[in-house]
């Protein structure tokens, strides 16, 4: 069975796009794939985060994905800080990655970029935990969006140089899972492009009605179809591509039929748009705040996630230390 693995920021809710996106997709392939979920909690250490945030930022990721459906049983859901077995071969891993590849790296530059002030080694050697995040458990399967395919054509890379330095094949190298056809990309509220975090015009999973209102109401339209059939524009067809996914098929086309014969309101379409995304999130929200606020139910959750992912990781680690010439005394 291929094994898929797939690390989650531990920063920045989920938000619609994200759910309709790989969200949905990770519930259903966490019973056909061997899965590994985590929070790259060590990754986020590279923009200095709070100590009294990283904590709760950690929390509240996983109660979202537990909320949206990531079975603990089926998957294994970990935070990476729980195996100690990463940053051990990601040390082993640094002696045979060099600094003119890693500078030349486009998220490192972005990063450096964004963050003068805090050009690290951590940001520098950041493909360099990737990889090992990936190759510690074999993973041939890693889903990624577009920003993070030069990193994990590095983690290839590492891998293949250690077969090769070693002559063994103990790394395979992993490939980005595409979703092909299963991905439904889901516009921004901004008019153009996809929902993101980023750009501040995306919906998350654990907003507030009050708030899903006002981001809603705010939509960027145009000034209305002019004559029967009019072409239909990128912003208006992104809150018909929304309606699509929250509303009832009865909804979406009685407004794609005012939209034909011009006697359409967006004030209107917005408002029933907004109340159907609110009745679609909430059971979700009220998950995630009653997960989020079960200490002991997460408590069991990372438990068993750091007994499973070190199981893997420790059969890993004992290949590579014996290949690399450690030996006990
Ligand atoms: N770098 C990824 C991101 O920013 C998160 C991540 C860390 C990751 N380790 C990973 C993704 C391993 C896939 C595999 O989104």
């Amino acid at each position: 069975m291929e094994t898929v693995l797939s690390g989650i920021r531990s920063t920045g809710n989920l938000h619609l796009g994200n759910y309709f996106g790989a969200i949905k997709n990770f519930v259903k392939m966490q019973h056909e794939y061997r899965c590994f979920f985590f929070i790259a909690d060590y990754h986020s250490l590279t923009t200095h985060p709070k100590p009294a945030d990283l904590h709760d930022n950690v929390r509240q990721v996983l109660a979202e994905y537990l909320a949206t459906g990531l079975d603990p049983e089926a998957a294994t859901l970990y935070v990476q800080s729980d195996v100690p077995e990463i940053p051990e071969l990601y040390l082993m891993l640094n002696m045979n990655a060099y600094l003119g590849e890693l500078e030349r790296t486009t998220t490192f530059k972005d990063k450096a970029r964004q963050q003068p002030d805090n050009v690290n080694a951590g940001l520098l050697t950041y493909p360099v935990l990737m990889a090992a995040d990936i190759i510690i458990h074999k993973a041939t399967k890693v889903p990624v969006g577009k920003d993070q395919e030069q990193n994990l054509e590095m983690a290839r890379k590492f891998a293949r140089r250690f077969n090769t330095m070693y002559g063994v094949e103990v790394f395979p190298e992993p490939e980005a899972f595409n979703f092909g056809e299963q991905l439904v990309k889901i516009p921004g509220l901004d008019g153009t492009g996809k929902m993101g975090k980023s750009d501040g015009n995306g919906i998350y999973l654990a907003e507030d009605p009050k708030s899903i209102r006002k981001k809603v109401m705010a939509a960027v339209t145009d000034s209305g179809p002019t004559v029967p059939g009019s072409p239909v524009s990128e912003p208006i067809q992104n809150l018909f591509t929304l309606l699509e996914v929250v509303s009832t098929p009865d909804t979406l086309a009685h407004f794609q039929a005012a939209y034909a014969d011009c006697t359409i309101r967006y004030g209107d379409l917005k408002k029933q748009l907004a109340e159907d995304i609110i009745r679609f999130t909430e059971p979700i929200r009220e998950r995630i705040v009653s997960i989020r606020d079960d200490r002991e139910y997460l408590g069991k959750v990372v438990r068993m996630g750091a007994e499973k992912a070190r199981a893997s990781a420790s059969q890993t680690l004992r290949e590579v230390r014996e290949t690399i010439g450690f030996k006990p005394f």
